[in-house]
């Protein structure tokens, strides 16, 4: 009769030469390539079909366990994320990937990335379960999309957890899903576009602690022409085009007035426009 200790360790010992049998079967030539890709993980994201920018090859190459990521619109901050989970998913056998965004719509579009960098390569390990909230591999690693819920937080042990669109996700979420890095000592990746000066990742990106950060603007991708960026500017106006684009933090949405307005409205300085 085992003791309870002894059944959890021959439990772990029996997944433990599972992951080892399956890693040796894998199709001709894919342990070469997880090892390529564990040693350049840049190569995994142009095998998938795109050639890295500077900073997404800085991301995937970096160990860092706490990143923080302020980026404008459309330059390419979830395609290298997607690539940074598959990274995990494909290196780091027996892993669980959380991918949390505001909603449920987002977190599955970035899981869709996944899945689609994970077919551009050839699958190298097989694939045990597929939907559009999950994908499962047969070295034991799972991918999960997961909406910017508190109660969807809990029950997790992630080896890399990432927040997209962090600005828009509530701060009780965030307070929720850290604690899921910490048996793992899982790496935390938080990716945004500016948005209101208040919130966790203004916070963090302001004042925080021991964090990687990278911050690319429209301005850095090479991908976004001069023109588009003009029109948008003339579209948006001053105030919400430096957010989506420049990294400005903009005052609090909920304030109808910029800050800079308000704080000209009750100065004894300001001279009235009208009476007085
Ligand atoms: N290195 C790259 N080479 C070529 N295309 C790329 C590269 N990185 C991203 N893209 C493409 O750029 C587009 C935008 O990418 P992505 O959705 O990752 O950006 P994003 O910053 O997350 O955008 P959003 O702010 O809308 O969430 C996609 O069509 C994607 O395939
Ligand atoms: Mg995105």
């Amino acid at each position: 009769m085992l003791t309870p200790l002894q059944q959890v360790r021959r439990t772990l010992t029996r997944n433990a030469e599972r992951l080892d049998r399956l890693q040796t079967q894998m199709p001709g030539g894919a342990a070469e390539r997880l090892a390529l890709y564990r040693a350049n993980p840049a190569r995994l994201m142009s095998d998938a079909g795109m050639n890295p920018d500077p900073w997404q090859a800085a991301l995937l190459a970096s160990t860092e366990p706490r990143v923080l990521m302020l980026c404008a619109r459309q330059v390419g901050k979830s395609s290298a994320v997607s690539i940074l989970a598959l990274k995990t998913a494909l290196t780091q056998p027996g892993s669980t990937t959380t991918l949390v965004a505001p909603v449920e719509e987002q977190a599955t579009e970035l899981l869709r990335k996944v899945v689609t960098a994970y077919t551009a390569i050839g699958r190298p390990v097989p694939v045990l379960r597929e939907s559009a909230t999950r994908l499962e591999l047969a070295n034991g690693s799972r991918v999960l999309a997961l909406p910017g819920k508190e109660r969807r937080m809990r029950s997790y042990t992630s080896a890399l957890l990432v927040i997209d669109e962090a600005a828009r996700v509530p701060d009780d979420v965030v307070n929720a899903a850290s604690p899921t890095m910490a048996v793992s000592k899982g790496r935390f990746v938080a990716l945004s576009t500016a948005f209101a000066k208040s919130g966790w990742f203004f916070k963090e990106w302001t004042e925080g602690e021991n964090y990687l950060r990278l911050s690319v603007t429209a301005r850095d991708c090479p991908r976004i022409p001069a023109e588009f960026l003009a029109s948008e500017r003339r579209k948006l106006g001053e105030r919400w085009f430096a957010m989506e684009y420049l990294n400005v933090f903009g005052d609090d949405v909920a304030a109808v007035f910029a800050g800079d307005d308000i704080r000209a409205a009750v100065s004894g300085d300001v001279r009235p426009l009208f009476g007085g």
